[in-house]
């Protein structure tokens, strides 16, 4: 460390603890954790601190939907959500729950000093209750007619045919959610927040430029409409933090849940020996990044910094929106299966094509960012295949059997070196302002230069030439060195990848401060295939799998409390069943298929013929193990046309992927042709 290290803390939005995660999500977090990882690149001291959102009502309600506690539920959550995140390469430092006690100890100090202070309020208001459930019902658990337009099944804030915003109170015919009862009215006391005491501070801290320009000008007017009180407390039954000194009060989920961010670091501090106070405290020299969707601005501009303040921590460095995410031009449908959730998406595709197209995308903006189908393939295959991962190959086949892996002691072009090198500052400014397309733009056009060279230089025809041996080491040299650099650029986005380069080339390119010493002389490691082009039938299967997919997940919305629990998993009929012919098949031989990650090529014999069949289980199993087994295969599935021929059929296999994956297998006796029914 250097007097120019920074000491940065990065966070993403905290995903709520009731659903899957899904490519929404996604963007944030790719968003986040490409700038966390540029700024480790830099040598910056950087932390990702994160964690579930765990409370509320909806957490409640679908535990209580699925016969379990809300304990229990968001416990399994957080695993499934950290393996989500792990495997599309996420680099957070600590991954918790807001239903911590580091969290709990957080809250009940900034509730105190905030009451101390005299910022908290107490008084009894009046809202819509159910008798039945015996539960105050959130606005969002409201349904009835829209008092404006009349058209029925409204949310108890706002019409979705007319727009029109109004108190639940102001529904026709209101109805709960959860019971289905007629509410009535009920008094209660309810803790507020006095947010128009901190309006002036407020203002300065959006002057010292934490904000995007048109997230401080939406501030703007909510001033000028006038800030109101935050009501802070909920009524049992609730899941979340009970409000000390009183009985049956919670904390409202929005309370504890940027608490988190502190939480969650806090762990990290006691885990590493870090100084929280060094980080939190009023007077803090170092950073806090917050990274968020624009749906909740609110929240994280307003109520969180004004929270701080009153509470005597310090206040946010940064507060950075981005829009949403449409999936081919409309929003993430479950009847389209464009509503896809992270683990599918993994289950089918390389988690660097994602980063990349969405890096590709993303700018400083708040604008919402399409992810178009046909786009995704073209532009993966065409710029990190085409243009970066075929540098490297087109070189490390000459350098590795011509020159046993040796690299020449000069480069050809030095001059050519230095234009990479130039760029590093330029890059460098795009990524520290989010603006990951121009880097992207940058990084690919360098791409260009470095393929032009190679284009020039032919080695492919020089090396048959007499006497340019040396020539041709030297210009595949060139063109790994330059390799190299892409690589370190494209190392926030693309982490799999630059891993892997970094084990072939024996340097981590993803330390910036290298890039000064060109590889020179160096024995390379042996090559392994980087990256393969997106296979476009797995985005069908991905289609596909989502349409199918019964997995609840949080719909986006504007309002907090409105996560989506889906009630009724769908059953099928016994005809249904029927429908699918299984039969006892004999593995006559199992391939491996080199250019694809996951793939057996599988010859089947179910009794009167033979099945070509390409399944993915690749990773747990040894081909030559396989050989002469049975196992179960869908024997009447479409035949289905993929890079390496048609697969006719599939195998039954039990497990979530990877090594843990295990193929069925009949009892002794079974015969190859039997039908399973
Ligand atoms: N739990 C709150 C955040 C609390 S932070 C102290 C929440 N959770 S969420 O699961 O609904 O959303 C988490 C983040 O994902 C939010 O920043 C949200 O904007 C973002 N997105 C959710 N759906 C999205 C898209 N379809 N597109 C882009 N971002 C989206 O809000
Ligand atoms: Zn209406």
């Amino acid at each position: 460390m250097n007097e120019n290290t920074r000491q940065i803390l990065v966070t993403s939005a905290l995903p709520y603890a009731n659903g899957a995660i899904h490519l929404g999500h996604m963007l944030e977090y790719i968003q986040t954790d490409i700038w966390a990882r540029f700024q480790r690149c830099q040598g910056h001291e950087c932390y990702f601190a994160w964690a579930d959102d765990a409370h509320g009502t909806p957490v409640m309600l679908r535990a209580r939907s699925e016969g379990t506690s809300p304990e229990e539920l968001i416990d399994r959550l957080n695993e499934e959500h950290k393996g989500d995140f792990r495997d599309f390469g996420i680099s957070f430092d600590n991954y918790t729950s807001t239903h911590s006690e580091f969290n709990r100890q957080i809250v009940e100090k900034i509730y105190a000093n905030l009451d101390a202070g005299g910022h908290i309020a107490r008084r009894d208001i009046e809202q819509l209750y159910d008798e039945q459930e015996g539960m105050f019902l959130p606005d969002r658990f409201i349904r009835g007619t829209c008092p404006k337009c009349k058209t029925p099944d409204q949310y108890g804030d706002s019409c979705e045919a007319c727009g029109s915003t109004y108190a639940p109170t102001d529904l026709i015919e209101p109805r709960s959610a959860v019971s289905g009862s007629t509410p009535v009215l009920r008094k209660s006391e309810h803790y507020f927040f006095r947010l128009s005491e901190f309006e002036e501070p407020l203002k300065e801290w959006i002057a010292s430029g934490a904000l995007q320009p048109e997230i401080a000008n939406k501030l703007q007017e909510w001033f000028t409409d006038g800030l109101r009180d935050w009501d802070i407390s909920r009524d049992e039954p609730y899941f979340g933090f009970r409000i000390p000194g009183t009985e049956d009060k919670y904390f409202y989920v929005w309370v504890d849940a940027p608490v988190g961010y502190a939480a969650s670091f806090m762990e990290l501090c006691e885990r590493e020996g870090l100084d929280f106070d060094a980080w939190w405290g009023p007077d803090s020299k170092t950073e806090l990044h917050h990274f968020i969707g624009k749906d909740i601005v609110y929240f994280h501009t307003l109520f969180w910094p004004a929270m701080l303040m009153g509470a005597g921590f310090r206040v946010p460095t940064a507060v950075y929106a981005h829009g949403f995410l449409t999936v081919d031009g409309a929003k993430m449908s479950k009847s389209r299966g464009t509503f896809i959730n992270a683990r599918t998406y993994l289950d089918h595709l390389h988690p660097d094509y994602l980063r990349y197209y969405y890096a590709a995308k993303l700018g400083p903006g708040t604008g919402d960012i399409d992810l178009s189908m046909d786009d995704f393939v073209q532009r993966v295959n065409s710029d990190v295949i085409g243009k970066v991962v075929n540098i490297a190959s087109r070189c490390a086949g000459f350098i590795g059997k011509r020159f046993e892996g040796r690299l020449s002691q000069a480069l050809p072009r030095p001059d050519l070196m230095e234009t990479f090198l130039a760029a590093r500052e330029a890059v460098a400014i795009d990524y520290e302002t989010r603006n990951y397309q121009s880097a992207v733009r940058r990084i690919m056009a360098l791409a260009d230069e470095a393929n032009r060279y190679i284009d020039e230089e032919k080695p492919w025809v020089q090396i048959k030439q007499e006497g340019k041996a040396d020539h041709v080491q030297a210009v595949c040299t060139q063109g790994l060195n330059l390799f190299r650099v892409l690589m370190a650029y494209l190392a926030p986005v693309l982490p799999f990848t630059a891993e892997k380069s970094s084990q072939f080339l024996g340097t981590d390119v993803a330390d910036w401060s290298r890039l000064d010493q060109p590889l020179l002389g160096d024995t390379l490691n042996a090559f392994q295939p980087l990256l393969i082009r997106v296979d476009p039938v797995k985005i069908e299967a991905i289609i596909e799998a989502s349409k199918e997919s019964l997995q609840p997940s949080a719909e986006p919305g504007p309002e907090p409390e409105a996560e989506a629990f889906d009630p009724l998993a769908d059953e099928i009929g016994i005809d249904d069943f029927l429908k699918v012919d299984l039969r006892v098949a004999r593995i006559v031989s199992a391939k491996s298929v080199p250019e694809a990650r996951k793939l057996l090529k599988l010859t089947l014999d179910i009794g009167n013929e033979t099945r070509t069949v390409f399944a993915g289980i690749k990773s747990a199993y040894d081909p030559a193990d396989l050989e002469g087994r049975l196992t179960v295969m869908v024997a009447n599935l479409k035949p289905r046309k993929m890079r390496f021929g048609t697969s006719e059929g599939m195998v039954l296999a039990a497990g979530p992927g990877g090594e843990d994956l295990y193929i069925l297998e009949p009892d002794t006796g079974a015969r190859p042709g039997l039908r399973v029914t």
